[in-house]
């Protein structure tokens, strides 16, 4: 035997026993996590920028094409643990206005990828009583995309679970401007008072009325941007950044940006709790003075 045939030999069944470690390791990391996480606290909406995948590519060697490949298996947990979590709405960045300045290679690719994936889930999001939607400039994308979204929204209408939403040429100040638009014909038309313009009006002429906005938005990569990303929506969001490049985010790092949330103390504009009553006592003793 080559003796580089007979190190592989040994290396086989050492490479599978550090999987098998790496596994048990995570899938506690994860166990510990769910201990953690107050069932009653969850976000309501999770938005998520995928970043990372080109350079995930890159550190491999391998075409950027791969670690768009190799998100799909980020996507996959990322939609299952969600749905099992109860969360009632998941969105997806998949692909803004602005990526359409990539060379066309990694466009087609993305589109063809985005196709297969969604004809291959429709399955599991109906076996998992998934809604599936989109946001953004659909009739921008080829026709045999926009069939295949226009299918799974179709099959998927009447599920009553998660609602699952894949952001494609979408540019959030894009989509205030078709607002805009929109609410200046109905004023023009004679159908709305520019009197009755309020926020709650705006929000339910954006791609996600009657959805609630994001409560937490996760951005994988380690970059901190918003990218033009549902940027009336997130007004209130909380923020989580992690290193990690899409390709190898799993379960657990959105268990992690989970915990990390119900962390936080979400004021909406006022004030801590415990400083209310101070301000409370610095009143009472200003009066009695
Ligand atoms: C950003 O990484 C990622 C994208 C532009 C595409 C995301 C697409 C997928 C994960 C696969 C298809 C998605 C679905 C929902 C089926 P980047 O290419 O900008 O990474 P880089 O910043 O490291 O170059």
């Amino acid at each position: 035997m080559r003796p580089d045939r007979e190190q592989e030999q040994h290396a086989a069944p050492a490479a599978a026993a550090d999987s098998a470690a790496k596994a048990t390791t995570t899938a506690d990391a994860a166990t510990s996590l769910i201990d953690q996480i107050d069932f009653e606290r969850l976000p309501r909406h999770i938005a998520i920028i995928m970043d990372g995948n080109g350079r995930w590519a890159r550190q491999r060697h391998l075409p950027r094409i791969a670690g768009h490949r190799a998100g799909i298996a980020a996507v996959r947990e990322v939609l299952e643990t969600s749905a099992r979590l109860g969360i009632e709405v998941l969105t997806l960045y998949a692909f803004s206005r602005e990526n359409w300045s990539r060379p066309a290679s990694e466009v087609n690719a993305l589109m063809r990828l985005l196709r297969e994936y969604v004809d291959g889930e429709l399955t599991t999001l109906c076996e998992k009583n998934i809604r599936f939607r989109t946001i953004g400039r659909i009739s921008d994308l080829p026709a045999p995309v926009v069939e295949g979204l226009a299918r799974a929204e179709r099959a998927t209408a009447g599920n009553t679970g998660m609602t699952f939403l894949i952001a494609l040429s979408y540019s959030g100040r894009s989509e205030i401007v078709d607002a805009a638009v929109e609410i200046a014909q109905r004023v023009r038309r004679g159908q709305l008072d520019p009197e009755a313009i309020d926020e709650d009006l705006v929000s339910s002429t954006l791609n996600t009325a009657g959805l609630p906005d994001p409560d937490l938005l996760i951005r994988s990569s380690g970059e901190r941007r918003i990218s033009n990303f549902l940027l009336w929506q997130i007004a209130y969001a909380e923020l989580f950044i992690t290193p990690v490049l899409w390709p190898d985010f799993r379960r657990q790092h959105l268990l992690e940006a989970i915990v990390d949330f119900q962390a936080r103390e979400r004021r909406f504009g006022g004030v801590r709790n415990a400083d209310r009553r101070s301000r409370g006592a610095a009143k009472r003793h200003l009066l009695s003075s």
